[in-house]
């Protein structure tokens, strides 16, 4: 079950060391990208491969790389979002503790196919570590003519800068991490226009996901059909899952997309020795709740999937914890991160947070009960960025599966 594409080097290789990701085939696409075929072609290899964003939405990349191939603009931007702000994801940082050239080789090629000459990688830059052997890699490849100018003695240029974001959730949105470059405040703007086709400094813009990109070099070597093959067909592939909590094995699994919650919960080496598997919490705080009924539940990226992955976290949780800590604990983070742009989410989640410390203390009123559906309801169909709707998923799903568990302190 555990199909391996961006974790088949790791713990083999010495991710400081160039030579060890050339000793695995690393840099072979980027040369089969400049040396050989169109780059329209390998836009339709990823088309093929049926690749959608692992940043959460979904949306189908090679799509996405060919609305900014299309666009004729001397001045393009990519992005690699590495912002992974999100409680409970570590699969992104992953990437760069194991095989950052992977990730490197990745942004090189998209770079190069878009047309664009400098790319960023923004990075949380609470995250010292990464954002460390970003800079030797970084070093090393440029030393290696795989960076900088006329890339392996070709016409291609470009230049990857780190760019270190302040450490807001918000931030990973594409267009508050916009914002954020532009020296602007970390909120999201109004959408359309798309980055796509107004992003950076107003100038087509693809942003990805850093395990998006790292599949990119696979499929560029392996075609888009083998690709394909893998996971579900509806959105095909492998997945990197962080998966914590009440689990033997805590970590980072990859598996094929489509794979049951019971199966990734095994992945990890399942429940915990004397533990009781209550539910999970699939796709970090923003996550839906799965119980015992879900076990069987495929997690999919498709949009219509009855539980979307999203980042591909998974809490695992277990009887001896106490559900008033995690409400707290959700609407303490919405609360801290909402960036107040919008009212509905600005007041929703502190009041949600006022509720949930009531809760705690079994002082809640009839108020508070009906005060909660409204509130909501609010999140869920009024916030101006999905943050809103993420900090009402949680609590939603906690109020549906374990209404006597909620209000037992306050009868
Ligand atoms: C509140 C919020 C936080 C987000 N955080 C991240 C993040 O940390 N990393 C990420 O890649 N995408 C994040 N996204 C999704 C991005 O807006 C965007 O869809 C993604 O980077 C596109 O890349 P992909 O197509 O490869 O998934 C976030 C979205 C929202 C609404
Ligand atoms: S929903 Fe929240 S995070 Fe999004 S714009 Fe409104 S206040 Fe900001």
């Amino acid at each position: 079950m555990e199909e391996k594409i961006i974790t088949e080097n790791w713990n083999k290789i010495n991710p400081l060391k160039i030579d060890d990701y050339f000793s695995v085939g690393g840099y072979k696409a980027l040369e089969k990208v400049i040396l050989g075929k169109k780059f329209k072609e390998h836009i339709d290899e990823i088309k093929v491969s049926g690749l959608c964003g692992r940043g959460g939405a979904g949306f189908p990349t090679g799509e996405k790389i060919e609305m900014v191939f299309k666009i004729k603009d001397e001045k393009k931007f990519f992005i690699c979002n590495l912002d992974e702000s999100e409680p409970g994801t570590y699969k992104d940082r992953s990437i760069v503790d194991h095989n950052p050239h992977l990730l490197l080789e990745g942004i090189i090629i998209l770079s190069l196919i878009i047309g664009a000459k400098k790319a960023f990688i923004y990075i949380n830059g609470n995250y010292k570590k990464q954002i460390e052997i970003l800079e030797i890699a970084i070093d090393k490849a440029k030393k290696d003519n795989f960076l900088g100018e006329k890339i392996l003695k070709s016409k291609f240029n470009l230049e990857i800068e780190i760019f270190e974001g302040a450490g807001a959730y918000i931030c990973g949105e594409e267009t508050a991490l916009i914002n954020s470059i532009e020296g602007n405040r970390g909120e999201p703007k109004m959408r359309p226009p798309y980055p796509t086709k107004s992003g950076l400094f107003g100038k087509p813009t693809l942003i990805n996901n850093a395990e998006t990109i790292a599949n990119i070099p696979w499929i560029i070597s392996n075609g888009g059909k083998k690709y394909y093959e893998i996971g579900s067909k509806y959105s095909p592939g492998t997945k990197l899952f962080s998966i914590g909590g009440a689990i033997s094995k805590p970590g980072v699994y990859e598996a094929p997309t489509g794979i049951t919650l019971k199966e990734a919960i095994e992945l990890a080496g399942g429940i915990k020795r004397g533990k009781d598997f209550w539910f999970a919490q699939v796709g970090g705080s923003s996550g839906r709740i799965l119980t015992k009924r879900d076990l069987n539940a495929r997690l999919d990226f498709y949009k219509n999937a009855e539980f979307p992955l999203g980042s591909g976290a998974i809490l695992v949780v277990d009887k001896s914890t106490d559900i008033h800590d995690l409400l707290l604990s959700w609407m303490g983070f919405f609360r801290r991160e909402s960036c107040g742009k919008c009212v509905p989410c600005r007041e929703g989640t502190f009041r949600l947070w006022e509720i949930a410390k009531r809760l705690q203390d079994g002082e809640i009123s009839e108020r508070d009960e009906m005060a909660i559906q409204d509130i909501l309801w609010t999140l869920q169909n009024t916030t101006f960025c999905p943050l809103g709707k993420f900090a009402a998923t949680a609590f939603q799903g906690a109020v549906e599966n374990f209404k006597d568990e909620i209000y037992k302190k306050c009868k």
